[in-house]
């Protein structure tokens, strides 16, 4: 089976987690897409989505679901996202498509995170993927700075913006033994909006698309 075809069958099983009238926390990037329009067609009554970028709002609003605005609910059941890549205890590396602080955000008001990716993101320590690291423009070379004397490798990532005018930095570690250490230390650096490593909160839920099929992991 070709990646795409393990993310789709990922995408679909998530399905068995939305119930009617619930309203869907709905992450980004290529896995989610096929998620959406799986939601989509499955034509299950939800009661609307709360989105965690402006691509997969663009998508959700093609299908004609109700967008809802984040401030305005407390907390919903189910939060449904891809991943870089994903350890054992369910840690994250997210932010390839640069959507790392809407997904937090979303990701936090939601009671479950399920996981959806295909096989070649399940590592047994995260870090060949870059951490993601959202910067506020005026900070870009002091955070570059800092990340160094953590031991890191920041690579600005030319020409993107993210949905709130901010900068990416794709930082390199050589491997992250201690993801939640990390997430906090970046966090803290002064100019930082927050980092791609999920590690603090976890998903709840892992989809993972294998040639065996979907394999579920909870924890
Ligand atoms: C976007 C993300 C995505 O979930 C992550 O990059 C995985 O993407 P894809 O499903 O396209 O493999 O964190 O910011």
């Amino acid at each position: 089976m070709s990646q795409d075809e393990l993310k789709k069958a990922a995408a679909e099983n998530a399905l068995r987690f939305v119930k009617e009238k619930d309203v869907v926390g709905i992450g980004t990037g290529s896995t989610v897409n096929f998620f959406i329009d799986a939601l989509a067609q499955s034509r299950i009554p939800i009661d609307g989505v709360v989105v965690s970028s402006k691509a997969s709002m663009q998508r959700l609003m093609q299908y004609g679901f109700e967008i809802l605005d984040p401030n305005s609910v407390v907390h919903f059941p189910i939060y449904v996202d891809g991943a870089d890549e994903v350890n054992s205890r369910l840690q994250m590396i997210k932010g390839g498509g640069g959507a790392l602080t809407g997904e937090k955000i979303v990701a936090s008001l939601a009671k479950k995170f399920v996981c959806i990716s295909d096989a070649s993101k399940k590592v047994d320590v995260l870090g060949k993927f870059p951490v993601a690291v959202e910067v506020i423009p005026l900070a870009r070379s002091f955070v570059a700075r800092e990340i160094v004397k953590l031991g890191g490798d920041p690579v600005y990532r030319q020409g993107y913006v993210t949905d709130y005018g901010n900068v990416i930095l794709d930082v390199y570690f050589s491997s992250i033994l201690e993801p939640i250490k990390l997430e906090e230390t970046l966090n803290n650096i002064t100019g930082v909006v927050t980092n791609g490593l999920f590690a603090r909160h976890p998903a709840d839920v892992l989809l993972l698309g294998t040639e065996e099929g979907v394999k579920e992991t909870s924890l």
